[in-house]
């Protein structure tokens, strides 16, 4: 994808995001504007509780901003019904969790499927574009396995096989390498960097972890709900 046809898949312009605590207000993002661009990974770099967490949930449109406006693939989250955006997450939105969230009754292919199942591409294409996938990551020999014989590394692979294969555009990544050890995970990040190339998606990876840094775009910091 050409640097002048990129697209904006999320933005947050000027947001605000304040919870309530016992009585108390915690402002877990303060005037934070972001967006994500197709063809580039962008590292949010911060420490525990600085907000990452939040920043991506809202890029999800899973919560809304206190104050200010999120826009998800061009549109204002309160503009969207309710099932569009959750149709929407399904289809163009991908997301790996540092615990992975495989489900262990199902077998690693079906794991994959599941997500395309539930943004309406038929079974066959389906279980086409999670074999690809799977196999591009390099796991694709366990296809038929639970994730319960799988390793750290394998489970992780599976992961982002699984936020990648349906054709999102918009993959959000919290703390994805917090549970491998180093070189498995530097592995993965460099996977979804050629992935980010490739295919022009846009992944955010929110991480506290800095060795992710050279392989990132570009890299923001946040830090008490402040970026910069
Ligand atoms: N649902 C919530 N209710 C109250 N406070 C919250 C909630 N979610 C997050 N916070 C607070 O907001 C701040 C940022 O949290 P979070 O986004 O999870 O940070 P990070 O992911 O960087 O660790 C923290 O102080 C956290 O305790
Ligand atoms: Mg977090």
């Amino acid at each position: 994808m050409s640097s002048d046809n990129k697209i904006i898949t999320a933005e947050l312009a000027g947001v605000t995001k304040i919870f309530s605590r016992s009585g108390n207000d915690v402002v877990a993002l303060n005037n934070v504007t972001f967006k994500t661009v197709t063809g580039e990974m962008v590292l949010l770099l911060g420490p525990s509780g600085s907000g990452k967490t939040t920043l991506l949930t809202l890029l999800a449109g899973l919560q809304q901003p206190t104050l200010g406006d999120v826009f998800i693939f061009g549109k204002r989250v309160q503009d969207y019904r309710q099932a569009e955006l959750q149709k929407i997450r399904a289809s163009r939105m991908g997301f790996i969790f540092q615990t992975f969230c495989l489900l262990d009754s199902l077998r690693v292919i079906d794991n994959v499927t599941l997500v395309m199942k539930f943004a309406g591409i038929l079974p066959g294409k389906a279980k086409e574009n999670a074999v690809d996938c799977l196999e591009r990551f390099g796991v694709g020999h366990l296809k038929n396995e639970f994730p319960g014989k799988l390793s750290q590394g394998e489970k992780q692979r599976v992961a982002v096989a699984r936020a990648i294969a349906g054709g999102a555009s918009l993959i959000l990544a919290d703390e994805p390498t917090g549970s491998l050890p180093t070189e498995q995970g530097m592995a993965i990040i460099e996977f979804l960097h050629k992935s980010v190339k490739s295919d022009g998606i846009s992944v955010t990876i929110a991480s506290h972890d800095e060795r992710i840094s050279k392989y990132a775009d570009r890299i923001v910091h946040l830090r008490d709900g402040i970026l910069s």
